[in-house]
């Protein structure tokens, strides 16, 4: 599992401090273990049940890692002192902020994906930050897993997690009718 785990997102040994590596490669372990998923299954499971698209929960979760460590970097480089960003804590928090849909998304009666009722009940911020806590991660991912979402508008944000909802959004409107304008 853990290996399969590692080809699929490679960007896991990006994190440097091995002990937050470790913790976040478990999180992800313990949400395919809950979740009755093999790591493989975040490729064929759409990255969202929202809307109609192609694009795999591996991709997705993948393209928003990139975008954080881009603009975490851009931020470090031109804004050094005033929003210092602490990388190690972005990545494990980009990763892992929509780990629990592992458990939120199970396969439907018809083959596809859909909600489980157990997501219904307890949306993936919350589940996720039940994750992280068992796999013994610090409060600050915890605190991004929680807040990455609409519900997270209710608190403010660390400079990490304002990264995360904002590029968790940037890949997630364009997919939404009402929010872009194509023609
Ligand atoms: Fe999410």
């Amino acid at each position: 599992m853990r290996e399969e785990l590692l080809k699929i997102i490679p960007e896991l040994n990006q994190i440097s401090d091995p002990e937050l590596r470790e913790g976040t490669i478990k999180c992800f372990l313990l949400a395919c273990e809950e979740g009755g998923k093999r790591p493989r299954d975040m490729t064929e499971m759409a990255f969202t049940a929202l809307v109609e698209t192609e694009v795999s929960f591996a991709d997705k979760l993948r393209c928003v890692y990139h975008i954080c460590v881009r603009t975490a970097e851009a931020m470090n480089e031109y804004m050094t002192d005033a929003i210092p960003v602490n990388m190690d804590i972005l990545k494990a928090g980009a990763l892992l902020c929509d780990v629990a849909k592992l458990i939120e998304v199970g396969r439907s009666a018809e083959g596809g994906w859909a909600k489980t009722r157990r997501g219904k009940l307890v949306r993936h911020p919350f589940s996720g930050v039940g994750l992280a806590m068992q796999a013994g991660l610090p409060e600050e991912v915890q605190h991004i897993i929680a807040v990455h979402a609409g519900e997270g508008d209710l608190f403010p944000r660390t400079p990490e997690a304002i990264i995360v909802h904002h590029a968790d959004f940037v890949v997630f409107d364009p997919f939404v009718k009402d929010r872009v304008l194509r023609d």
